[in-house]
């Protein structure tokens, strides 16, 4: 393999409600962390995975992993995008591509990783997995008065894992300043092209209750 995937890990995922943090609650018995770890382990191209944890549960997380993957854990920060530069600065210069994987999105299967890697190594600086977008989309002023309707056909979801030449990552880690949510939006200000692939609806982030409902029905279905 010569992909080393991040997985951002440290968010409270306060959304969800009150609970442990995101990455540690339990789908099906399990915590998302390991939902997600399995599937990026049985990735063929992956040949390191990197945990940014919650900093109060870096040996936890060791410890929660040891009969899953090898995996290096690290402390993550207080934003999404120090989590990524903590983990990033633990990847060793050979592995050529990184992939951003949010933890979040435990059931990712193994093909959208596979694509995404493949896609970094036939020469895109960057990928992202997207999906089209389903409902309409209307932009609002403060006083939630419809401004206009975008036009939906040329928008897409974004997914992770995101793709990168680890050169061209670590260039738009250092090169951003402001916060951004996604690791192909500092690439995107570098100038640079940023390519997407088909992503999955079941690469669904889990963010809200309903979310995990969705997510154990989806475990009762055969694996893709
Ligand atoms: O909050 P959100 O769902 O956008 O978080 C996306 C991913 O980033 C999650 O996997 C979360 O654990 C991670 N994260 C992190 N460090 C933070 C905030 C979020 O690793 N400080």
């Amino acid at each position: 393999g010569d992909v080393a995937v991040v997985v951002p890990a440290a968010g409270a995922g306060l959304r969800l409600g009150p609970g442990a943090p995101k990455a540690l609650r339990l789908l099906e018995g399990e915590p998302l962390l390991v939902h997600a770890v399995r599937r990026i382990a049985a990735a063929p191209s992956v040949a390191m995975i990197v945990i940014a944890a919650p900093p109060a549960d870096v040996d936890a997380v060791h410890t929660l992993l040891a009969d899953v993957a090898p995996v290096t854990v690290v402390a993550g920060g207080a934003e999404r995008q120090e989590s990524v530069a903590a983990a990033l600065a633990v990847v060793p210069p050979e592995l050529g591509i990184v992939l951003v994987h949010d933890a979040a999105r435990c059931l990712t299967p193994v093909s959208v990783f596979e694509r995404v890697a493949a896609t970094v190594r036939d020469g895109a600086d960057a990928v992202i997995p997207v999906l089209p977008v389903v409902d309409t989309i209307k932009e609002v002023d403060d006083t939630e008065t419809v401004l206009g309707t975008v036009d939906r056909s040329a928008l897409r979801a974004v997914q992770t894992p995101q793709g990168f030449r680890a050169s061209v990552l670590r260039a738009a880690h250092a090169a951003a300043a402001d916060s951004h949510t996604d690791d192909a939006g500092a690439v995107e200000k570098l100038g640079l092209p940023v390519r997407c692939v088909p992503g999955s609806d079941l690469a669904l982030k889990i963010t809200r209750p309903m979310d995990m409902a969705v997510a154990a029905h989806l475990l009762t279905l055969p694996a893709p």
